[in-house]
């Protein structure tokens, strides 16, 4: 998605962030992730929205590129949505994200929410 912006667009980070794990753990940690997806999505154990909060927060929080995870997870989890829970995709606060404002500012409070495995904030958040 970034193939006209970045010359390492498509490979993963090769350093260390403050974020995320050990980068050599990335292609790991991303397998991970998605049998984790699929699990979820074969025992129905949670609503469709909740699952893709989630995914979302998972895959920010792997952090696999050196910038644009943000952008990346997002469309990512509303690729998800749509081809494969079949639901709306998200509308992310209403606001552009990449600006400082109300939205960016609840976006970000609501991952640190999620870091502590509370959820309930960027569930609220994605559909408002
Ligand atoms: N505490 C956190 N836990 C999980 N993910 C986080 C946390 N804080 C920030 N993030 C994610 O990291 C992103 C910033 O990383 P990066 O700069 O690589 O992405 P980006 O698409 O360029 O982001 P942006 O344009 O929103 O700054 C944020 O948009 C958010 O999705
Ligand atoms: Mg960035």
């Amino acid at each position: 998605m970034f193939g006209h912006v970045w010359r390492w667009a498509g490979h993963f980070r090769q350093t260390d962030k403050n974020i995320g794990g050990p980068w050599h753990q990335i292609p790991m940690n991303l397998k991970n992730l998605c049998d984790d997806a699929r699990m979820w999505m074969e025992l129905h154990e949670e609503a469709p929205d909740e699952l893709a909060v989630r995914f979302h927060h998972r895959l920010v929080s792997i952090h696999p590129f050196p910038n644009g995870n943000g952008r990346h997870a997002r469309l990512m989890t509303d690729l998800l949505l749509e081809n494969i829970l079949k639901r709306p995709r998200f509308t992310w606060g209403s606001e552009d994200l990449s600006r400082v404002g109300n939205a960016r500012h609840r976006y970000i409070a609501s991952l640190h929410a999620a870091d502590v495995q509370n959820y309930g904030p960027l569930l609220e958040f994605v559909r408002t």
